[in-house]
């Protein structure tokens, strides 16, 4: 069993997604083990996005994904970090598969519904960083 962190952003919410975005993951049996949702300030976020400081998209990321409220889940299940990346579909909208989260209703590179952990090292460290130690 795998854990992954996976933000569903302000556009997301801002669209009345939320319960649709979760029915994907949980209809493709991944578990919510757990929730929380906030708007969450510039410095939480370049905690985040650490690894992404610097880059030309960074700055409207920031603004972005600070805009409005956003909800965070850990999800469990076998494979589940390349699962719900493929579940979620290409950061681009325009090369995402049909079917996926982000080819049905994200608007563009930035604006694009979900985030996800990309490995095992990544998964920890978000999980950590959004829940503490709470989540084992
Ligand atoms: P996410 O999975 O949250 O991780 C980094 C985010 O940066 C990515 O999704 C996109 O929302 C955003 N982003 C904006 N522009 C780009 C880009 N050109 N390449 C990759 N990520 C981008």
């Amino acid at each position: 069993m795998e854990k992954s962190l996976v933000l569903i952003k302000p556009d997301a919410v801002k669209k009345n997604l939320i319960g649709k975005i979760i029915s994907k993951y949980e209809d493709n049996n991944l578990k919510v083990v757990a929730l929380r949702m906030e708007k969450i300030t510039e410095e939480f976020a370049s905690r985040h996005y650490k690894e992404h400081i610097g880059k030309d998209f960074y700055a409207p990321l920031l603004k972005f994904i600070t805009s409005g409220p956003l909800c965070a889940l850990v999800l469990e299940g076998e494979n589940a970090i390349e699962r719900i990346r493929e579940i979620n579909g290409s950061t681009d909208p325009e090369k995402a598969k049909e079917g996926t989260i982000r080819k049905s209703f994200s608007t563009n590179k930035t604006e694009n519904c979900v985030h996800a952990s990309d490995s095992l090292e990544s998964a920890e460290r978000e999980i950590k960083l959004w829940f503490g130690n709470n989540i084992k």
